[in-house]
């Protein structure tokens, strides 16, 4: 066995979780997926795919109308993207690893923005790279980047910046601004970013007015303008693909997992250079083959219906955010920011300095099951991450008289 995975941490999450095993009394908010099924009408297009027999592989790259589908939807997002940049993969993470181990070499550098979702961190460590992070700092509740030490922190020597923005915990997002000042710093540097965009859609701060695409509205003029794309609202946190080209070294990683509801299909895919796609396609043969056909022929029915979905996903997520932050905030020693984006509250217990043992003892003494911040990075340490995504908001409510009592007990 390789010794770096001999050294790989056991995710933390799972730990806790583990804690609250057997017990059905537990409220838990510690893993990031909601509890609402898969539409049925995503669920049937899997049913008849089957029931026509289609049970063998695909194309590694995924089915040619499933990408023609995916290169549509981000078209409507962040004009025009071509099916030939696309390749479907087995879920987000999937395809995360597809890029890093296209990218990198044994030895490289990799920057990363945390606190950031361990896979993140585990990915480059697996294949050998040398992580360099790039800590967020919390000002009063929020995730800030210090957007110069960024800069200073990407070198040449930089292979890849993985940034997750919005980003699992902390909700942090990239502003339109910060992406521009990166990109030009990265075609310096001749640096690769790898953007973890998969929580892009489940984005609160969008104005929902004129310009904003519905489903089935024209494409978005081709070609970018020198704002960005800035002015142009399309309901979506800001995206590298507003601003950069096919020629780029950019790669954007996105799922069906969190605004299709689609957690357990295990569905992704990579927005790449077109120069680089065929040999995505090997790593792909050579990783899964291929994503299987019929969550394929689902995916395909739920971008053509994607507006009855997303709008919805993400206006009950907002009522889940609006429900939460302002209950916890009323929380002696609570310390949080709403976030913009993402499905977590993201908040500091003052007074709790060690995440993963009040994580655990909140599970066994509060019945409540919440993610310890350490997870995510040290300098997490004393924080915890709830997600709020919960079809049932009164959830969320009782979940924070759970620890109102709990703390009210700690004297
Ligand atoms: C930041 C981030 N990226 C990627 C993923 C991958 O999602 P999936 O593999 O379900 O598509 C997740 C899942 O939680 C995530 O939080």
């Amino acid at each position: 066995m390789r010794q770096v995975i001999r050294d790989l941490e056991e995710s933390k999450i799972r730990e806790v979780a583990n804690a609250g095993l057997g017990r059905s009394d537990v409220l838990a908010f510690w893993f990031g997926e909601g509890d609402e099924v898969t539409p049925d009408f995503i669920c049937q297009a899997a049913i008849d795919s089957l029931q026509k027999g289609e049970t063998f592989y695909s194309h590694n790259l995924g089915l040619p109308e499933l990408r023609a589908a995916i290169a549509l939807h981000l078209s409507r997002l962040h004009g025009t993207v071509a099916p030939d940049r696309i390749a479907v993969t087995s879920g987000g993470v999937n395809a995360l690893m597809i890029a890093m181990q296209a990218l990198l070499e044994a030895g490289d550098e990799v920057a990363i923005v945390t606190p950031v979702w361990p896979n993140l961190t585990a990915q480059p460590l697996i294949l050998g790279a040398r992580l360099k992070p790039i800590p967020l700092k919390p000002v009063a509740g929020a995730w800030t980047l210090d957007l110069e030490a960024l800069l200073v922190a990407v070198t040449p020597a930089t292979r890849v910046l993985i940034l997750n923005a919005p980003s699992n915990p902390t909700g942090w997002t990239l502003t339109r601004d910060e992406q521009q000042r990166i990109l030009d710093h990265c075609r310096q540097t001749g640096t690769w970013i790898l953007a973890d965009e998969v929580y892009s859609q489940l984005y609160y701060e969008a104005d929902p007015a004129p310009g904003r695409p519905k489903p089935g509205a024209p494409l978005r003029r081709e070609g970018r303008s020198p704002s960005g794309g800035a002015e142009f609202s399309n309901g979506c946190a800001p995206s590298f693909l507003d601003i950069t080209s096919s020629e780029d070294r950019l790669i954007v990683v996105h799922s069906f997992s969190k605004s299709f509801l689609m957690t357990g299909w295990r569905l992704g895919w990579l927005v790449l250079p077109a120069a680089i796609t065929h040999d995505v396609g090997k790593l792909i043969e050579f990783n899964t083959s291929c994503a299987s056909v019929f969550t394929q022929r689902a995916a395909v029915v739920a971008l053509q219906r994607a507006g009855e979905i997303t709008p919805r996903v993400v206006a009950h997520l907002k009522t889940c955010r609006d429900t939460l932050v302002p209950l916890l905030q009323a929380l002696p020693g609570v310390e949080l920011a709403s976030p913009a984006a993402g499905m977590y509250a993201f908040f500091r217990l003052a007074g709790f300095e060690d995440s993963l043992a009040t994580a655990k003892r909140l599970v066994r003494e509060a019945g409540l099951g919440l993610a310890p911040g350490e997870a995510f990075a040290p300098e997490a340490q004393g924080w915890l991450r709830w997600c709020f995504a919960s079809k049932d908001p009164q959830r969320l409510v009782l979940g924070v008289e759970r620890l109102r009592i709990w703390l009210t007990g700690q004297g």
